[in-house]
């Protein structure tokens, strides 16, 4: 029986608990995933943490968590010390494991959808915003050979804070440079909150000209077709949804937890998934 579950405050709306009982479903395995919210404003982390750990074989972390979990883990895998955060740890061999599915997430489900993109060796990517999720996404794109990354920032230090340690050739741009130069990039991945609910009709940067045939990817997926998305698909672009990355490092989590394979574009999840997040 797996003791699974999610650490982090507010977590009472998350999708983790469907997701996972989908998985251990297919898998016909038994566990529990359980909600763990712990109020910072409490500072209770430290004791609630390691009654966690004492109840559960694994469990996912989110905000605002990510970095405060290091400290109770016995090892990083290389996912979790590109990224600097941590958003899955596993108990293996009474030890304490931390990694971070969401570069490796996303690269998978744009890999199923998009697979074209792995198969050219001069796919130019621009990634848009500088936090966790882009750092993660930006150093899991070069693991899969990706060297062509630049990155646009309305803070240009975080931009270059996330290449001090990379192989890749990165260009990095402000907000406003980038739009005149959108359309020579194959993939557009728009990594910052900005047009996630209740903003949605908020957007980054207006999408004025794409590649042909380019792919657009957003992380956000409430809603589900952001405004900058919905502009991208009016200039031809082929869309790439946030809630597919939402799948897939759930799914890269799960393989950790329990050493299952589930191939995931043969079930029914992703339509399962978009009618809750449509509130159906
Ligand atoms: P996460 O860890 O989830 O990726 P984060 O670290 O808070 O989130 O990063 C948020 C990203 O969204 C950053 O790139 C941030 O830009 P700055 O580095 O300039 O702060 C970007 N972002 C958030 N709100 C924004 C806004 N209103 N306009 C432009 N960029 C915004």
């Amino acid at each position: 029986m797996f003791q699974l579950g999610l650490v982090g405050y507010p977590v009472k709306h998350s999708l983790s608990p469907w997701i996972h009982e989908q998985f251990l479903k297919v898998t016909q395995l038994t566990g529990m995933y359980n909600l763990y919210e712990i109020n910072p404003i409490k500072q209770t982390f430290k004791k609630e943490i390691e009654q966690i750990k004492e109840r559960t074989d694994g469990f996912n972390v989110t905000l605002p968590y990510k970095q405060s979990i290091i400290p109770f883990l016995d090892i990083l895998d290389e996912t979790a010390q590109q990224s600097g955060a941590v958003n899955t740890v596993v108990r293996q061999h009474g030890k304490w494991i931390g990694f971070n599915t969401d570069g490796i997430g996303y690269v998978r489900s744009l890999k199923i959808e998009y697979p074209h993109l792995f198969s050219s060796n001069d796919i130019k990517v621009l990634i848009i915003g500088a936090g966790g999720a882009s750092r993660g996404i930006y150093y899991a794109l070069i693991n899969e050979g990706f060297s062509s990354i630049d990155i646009t920032n309305r803070t240009i230090e975080k931009a270059m804070h996330i290449v001090e340690d990379s192989c890749a050739e990165t260009n990095i741009y402000c907000l406003e440079q980038i739009q005149k130069v959108l359309d020579t990039y194959d993939l557009i991945i728009q990594t910052t909150s900005v047009g996630m609910k209740p903003n949605e009709h908020e957007f980054i940067l207006p999408v004025n000209k794409l590649k042909g045939g380019a792919v657009v990817s957003d992380i956000v997926y409430q809603p589900i077709f952001t405004s900058f998305l919905q502009q991208a698909k009016a200039k031809g672009a082929l869309i790439h949804y946030g809630h597919t990355m939402l799948l897939y490092q759930a799914l890269y989590a799960f393989e950790i937890w329990t050493n299952k394979q589930i191939s995931i574009h043969k079930l029914d999840l992703r339509n399962k998934l978009t009618d809750i997040l449509k509130g159906k």
